[in-house]
């Protein structure tokens, strides 16, 4: 098939959409593969109510319920998941007492509240609010936060996360590979007749126990270890002209997935771009939004410590009230971390504790709003 055009449209998408109209991008393999522009006279998230199960959720992981007596890491809530990832929400308030290593999955986390350190086969590192952290399958480490106030995201995965192509914008793009932090070996001074590793394989725990300190290393080379990168050291991609896909904000690719990461920067300045998210019905991937901190104009309701979920053939985009906001703002302060996953997601127990029920329904004007509908 080669490009038509049909109608009313804008000869440039996201750029000026014509008066009254609607722009959606219905387009596959996220924003890379065939693509159309669809001009619609109401916006495609104007339902009045939807029977069935498939519609966009919200969840308020501030609301988790976490089990006093189990504040280590093995306190993990897992709220969505599928066969390539399980993303998980842990919320320590002690150090481990035990080293941990997962045999079944390479793990990302992201520090959402919490300082402390870290100590692992390849020595110490320290972990602070916006810290990507990537332990790799089969390292072994234990968390020393400094206080009881943590929270940390874990995407736990079948494959290794790495870094995405840079493509056309050169290595330095995105940041230098400069400012990522690895572990430094230090001596460990904490004296104990027995150390234990749990191991994790096959969903099981086995513990492993030693006279000595067992990640009592001295130095190590190679390119595999545990690597941090802070949001604060990423320095997104944007256009003046053209509202980019949010493909360009991608951090981590790992099979079947992809973690990107939308931070604080400049609107478009050009008069006739659009200013805010375009609406798209997710067609080849389910997307999730976890929220980290800042003001999220372009989502009505949503609060730091939330997640969205769109999944795939629904529609979603911006809420009413964010285009009309957008056209006073100059720059945007969120941060916030995407999954975009290529195979359905499905919603744990845990998660449906605490959704949003309404939250299908935040794209109408209040005294527009039916009751739901349940399945
Ligand atoms: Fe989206």
């Amino acid at each position: 098939m080669y490009l038509q055009a049909k109608g009313q449209f804008s000869k440039q998408a996201h750029v000026a959409i014509p008066p009254g109209l609607y722009e959606e991008e219905f387009g596959r393999d996220g924003f890379f593969g065939p693509v159309s522009h669809l001009y619609h006279r109401h916006a495609p998230t104007g339902w009045t109510r939807i029977e069935g199960p498939l519609r966009p959720h919200a969840y308020d992981c501030n609301k988790l319920e976490m089990d006093a007596a189990l504040t280590d890491l093995s306190r993990r809530i897992p709220l969505l998941y599928n066969d390539d990832v399980t993303f998980q929400i842990v919320r320590p308030r002690q150090p481990m007492p035990w080293y941990f290593r997962n045999a079944d999955a390479d793990e990302l986390f992201f520090i959402h509240e919490g300082t402390g350190r870290i100590e692992t086969d390849f020595g110490v590192i320290g972990f602070k609010p916006g810290d990507y952290l990537v332990t790799p399958r089969g390292t072994t480490y234990r968390f020393i936060p400094d206080s009881e106030q943590n929270f940390f995201l874990v995407f736990e995965s079948k494959t290794r996360f790495q870094q995405p192509d840079r493509g056309l914008l050169g290595q330095h793009a995105l940041y230098d590979q400069t400012v990522i932090e690895t572990p430094t070996p230090e001596p460990l001074t904490e004296q104990r007749d027995e150390w234990e590793i749990r191991v994790k394989r096959l969903n099981q725990i086995s513990s492993i126990f030693y006279p000595f300190n067992p990640v009592d290393i001295v130095g190590w080379k190679g390119d595999l270890t545990v690597w941090r990168l802070n949001v604060q050291d990423i320095r997104p991609v944007m256009s003046h002209s053209v509202h980019l896909p949010p493909s360009v904000h991608t951090t981590f690719k790992a099979g079947n997935f992809i973690i990107c990461t939308f931070l604080p920067r400049p609107l478009e300045s050009d008069p006739d771009a659009v200013r805010v998210p375009f609406y798209h019905r997710n067609i080849d991937y389910d997307e999730v939004i976890f929220y980290h901190s800042g003001d999220f104009f372009s989502r009505d309701g949503i609060k730091p410590g939330m997640i969205t979920m769109h999944p795939q053939g629904i529609h979603h985009g911006p809420h009413p009230k964010a285009v009309e906001a957008s056209k006073g703002k100059t720059e945007t302060h969120e941060i916030a971390v995407m999954m975009d996953t290529l195979y359905p997601l499905h919603v744990t127990p845990e998660a449906l504790q605490v959704e949003w029920g309404e939250y299908w329904q935040s794209w109408q004007e209040p005294s527009t709003r039916q009751q739901e509908v349940k399945a």
